[in-house]
């Protein structure tokens, strides 16, 4: 399965801060905001992944991530001339998909929790296995931020709709999406929106309304978090802090997964860890190549 990596839009809610970068470039306390959607691809084990950004952001995502060798994937790079809907990034991604499975994952949204491994894997099994799409879940207390799904008494979805101003329930769809090979396909038969966008939710739509849909559900234990306001972001850097300096460890480190993945052997991450030079993040991936994390 191939993965894409959405890094783009206008980030105005987050201005000034996004005034001359995209938000996916902005801190969250240790690392840049990117570094957690693409640690959640890999850590599905996906290993070939396109960043799609702004004309003017590319180039920087680029010079920050490079080809994706020190991580043992393959990182390409596809601007999207104008922010048109999260839909469009099958449409632009159709060749680099080239016909298969997709996941995608927007590039402010934070997961975090015990168990994602084996419920990522299992998404990207629907896909490929059973062509079968699948969407998470969570809980939030202001769900007409987001995508909404509403379910049956048996928990089974039965609507989605994008910031619905009387929602159904209190579940938002996360921006981590797994689709069957075709998406592209489908994605192209979206119409814009009363807002003008390509809505992953009409996907979506489509993918319930021909049976083709799964919602799994992040439960306890499991925080998420989309980092696209300025209280998000704040909220996001504060949580990853917290979580980092009360367990000892590091979240979300490209490197360190694509360590345990068996992408990288402990030279290539110690080599890795040189680029960082003094900081606590490259101490850390040198701890961790020198076998000092258990896991
Ligand atoms: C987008 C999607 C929405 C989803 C959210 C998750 O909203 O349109 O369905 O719930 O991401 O982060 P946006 O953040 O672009 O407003």
């Amino acid at each position: 399965m191939k993965g894409i990596i959405l890094a783009g839009g206008g980030g105005t809610r987050l201005y000034p801060l996004t005034k001359v970068t995209v938000k996916q470039l902005l801190p969250v306390y240790d690392k840049p905001m990117i570094y957690y959607p693409l640690s959640t691809l890999m850590l599905s084990g996906i290993r070939d992944i396109l960043i799609i950004s702004t004309p003017a952001d590319t180039p920087r995502l680029q010079a920050l991530l490079g080809d994706g060798s020190q991580f043992g994937i393959r990182l390409s790079y596809c601007v999207q001339p104008s922010p048109d809907g999260l839909a469009q990034a099958f449409i632009l991604g159709e060749a680099f998909l080239n016909g298969e499975a997709g996941a995608m994952i927007l590039g402010d949204n934070i997961f975090y929790g015990n168990g994602f491994r084996t419920m990522l894997q299992a998404a990207e099994r629907n896909a490929e296995e059973n062509g079968r799409a699948t969407v998470f879940g969570c809980c939030v207390p202001d769900p007409q931020r987001f995508g909404v799904v509403a379910f049956d008494k048996d928990w089974k979805a039965l609507s989605i709709e994008e910031k619905p101003a009387a929602p159904k329930s209190n579940y938002a769809v996360t921006g981590l999406y797994f689709y069957p090979a075709g998406v592209s396909d489908r994605a192209k038969e979206v119409r814009p929106s009363a807002r003008g966008e390509l809505e992953i939710t009409t996907l979506n739509e489509r993918y319930l309304a021909d049976g083709l849909l799964d919602v799994q559900l992040l439960g306890r234990g499991f925080a998420w978090m989309d980092a696209g306001t300025v209280d998000s972001l704040l909220a996001a850097a504060n949580f990853v802090e917290m979580v980092q300096k009360r367990q000892g460890i590091v979240i979300s480190a490209p490197e360190e997964v694509a360590y345990i993945n068996g992408f990288i052997t402990a030279r290539q991450l110690l080599d890795a860890a040189a680029l960082y030079g003094s900081s606590p993040y490259g101490a850390h991936l040198r701890s961790v190549a020198e076998g000092k994390v258990r896991y």
